[in-house]
């Protein structure tokens, strides 16, 4: 077998895993799910679900890593045989989340070239829907190939290639840059935002919490499946980053700084989606609800916006801003092949040169789809279903399978065992006792109004279709487990 690539320090690991979490999902996903989900009122569910879900899948996800040193399959597999699909189904997770995150960095490459001309102008929202996108009119409808989007969608499909290729170690690299830019840049936007006319509305919106929506089981699972989207965990990232862990590397203090930053960005980053839904708005005279219903192209709406309301050098920052996003999102969405590829040469001993190169042509071909004037609405349907079902169901199963099978006391006591400082018992009742209630509850009522209420208005087909791919997955995982692995060398 091939020796195991490693970290060069505890910087790079940290530098990687802050790098796989802060991504799109935090500037362009978290913003989008909380206006959908009534601003103050997710927020709640949000921060309840870092501390309670976020931080302890978290600490788990990375000593499951370490002490397996493989895959989140394999690691699976070492816990008990029969538990090794839900480590496939965590890699069918995240395979879903390549095929379309790779779309909005398409989109972003589009944005770059736009933001020379402000060519959205007053109204980005048209701009957006109605020129670039040319949205059809439902999902029955997939019209033609826009082709922008596609060169998009090959340039970045390629530049993860190129990374990957190289291996774990430029990964460390790379990230030193695509983190504190974006966080410099950022903060320019914020100072905008919430500096325009009619900011207020639009931070009070989400600031100001909603105890109703506390009732809503739509609205627990949507935090749920944001924190794991946006710390990259049920999804067998963070299991093989800290396979590459050195022997002897701590765990706890790790999990707390990456979760804690990660989720500080997304929160930092509302305040500019935020204040400036606020001035829309103002300027449309309506409520900060009414403003648009473009759910995945809110940030798209947003920024432009703020972008062109600078004082000086929009272009130049409009720019900046895409290659901003391009670059946060670049080390997230190499960190969902990564994972992927490794399942596959972990366990049948293959040459991660041809899985890699046909997972990301793969990869391109099957996202085409998103490229069309329809998939605007697949990509909605599939994001739905991949983050509010398909990541709360892993997080479901690794809490069960830790907290009753391999038992949570032994993880613990390893885990303190190699860390800084240690945690305590409450983490036992947060994976055996409180998560999985959470979650087994929010899913049962979100399976009942699904088939009552359907998803976002589409037709009962479409959301029928999200559902069958999430059965077809998990059926999937179990075959991938059911197919002997190959242990002889090459
Ligand atoms: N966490 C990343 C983001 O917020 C997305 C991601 C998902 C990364 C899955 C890795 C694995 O953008």
């Amino acid at each position: 077998m091939e020796i195991r690539e490693k970290w060069d320090s505890r910087t790079a690991f940290i530098m990687a895993s802050v790098g796989a979490a802060i991504g799109l999902g935090n500037v362009w996903r978290f913003p989008y799910v909380a206006y959908d989900n009534g601003g103050g009122a997710f927020l709640i569910p949000f921060f309840i679900a870092l501390l309670t879900a976020g931080i302890p899948l978290m600490i788990l996800e990375f000593s499951l890593g370490r002490k397996y040193q493989a895959g989140a399959p394999t690691a699976f597999a070492a816990v008990k045989k029969k538990t090794e699909w839900v480590g496939w189904l965590a890699l069918f997770a995240v395979m879903m989340i390549f095929l379309y995150y790779p779309t909005i960095m398409a989109w972003c490459v589009n944005y770059i070239v736009h933001s020379l001309t402000l060519k959205w102008g007053a109204d980005p929202n048209h701009f957006f829907v109605n020129e670039f996108l040319r949205k059809s009119i439902g999902p029955s409808v997939l019209g033609s190939i826009r082709w922008p989007i596609v060169i998009g969608l090959g340039i970045v499909w390629t530049a993860i290639y190129l990374i990957l290729r190289k291996g774990v170690k430029v990964v460390g690299k790379v990230v030193k840059w695509t983190v504190a830019i974006p966080w410099a840049i950022l903060i320019i936007m914020v100072i905008r935002g919430i500096t325009l006319p009619g900011a207020g509305e639009g931070l009070n919106f989400y600031l100001k919490p909603d105890f109703s929506a506390l009732l809503d089981a739509k609205v627990w699972l949507a935090a749920y499946g944001q924190v794991f989207f946006t710390l990259s965990l049920a999804m067998g990232t963070m299991i093989v980053y800290s396979s590459y862990l050195p022997k002897k590397s701590d765990v706890n203090n790790n999990a707390f700084i990456i979760s804690l930053a990660n989720s500080g960005t997304s929160f930092f980053a509302g305040f500019a989606v935020f204040s400036t839904l606020g001035y829309l708005a103002q300027t449309m005279n309506v409520s900060v609800p009414e403003v648009t219903n473009s759910g995945i192209g809110l940030a798209f709406i947003t920024y432009p916006t703020a972008i062109r309301l600078l004082p000086f050098a929009g272009a130049v920052f409009g720019v900046l801003f895409f290659i901003m996003l391009l670059t946060l999102g670049i080390d997230s969405a190499f960190s969902q092949v990564e994972p992927f590829v490794a399942g596959f040469t972990d366990k049948w001993n293959l040459s991660k040169k041809w899985v890699l190169r046909i997972v990301c042509l793969g990869g391109f071909i099957i996202g085409l789809i998103f490229t069309t004037e329809g998939g605007f609405h697949w990509f909605d349907i599939l994001d739905h279903f991949t983050c509010s079902w398909g990541l709360t169901i892993v997080g479901l199963l690794e809490c069960i399978v830790i907290g009753y099978i391999y038992k949570t006391d032994k993880m613990r006591k390893y885990v303190n065992s190699i860390s800084e400082f240690r945690i305590g018992k409450w983490w036992d009742f947060t994976i055996k006792i409180l998560t999985p209630l959470i979650l087994g509850i929010s899913l049962i009522l979100e399976i009942y109004s699904m088939v009552t209420d359907g998803y976002g208005g589409y037709p009962a087909w479409a959301t029928t279709i999200g559902i069958i791919v999430v059965a077809i997955l998990i059926v999937m995982s179990f075959v991938m487990m059911k197919i002997k692995a190959r242990k002889e060398n090459k």
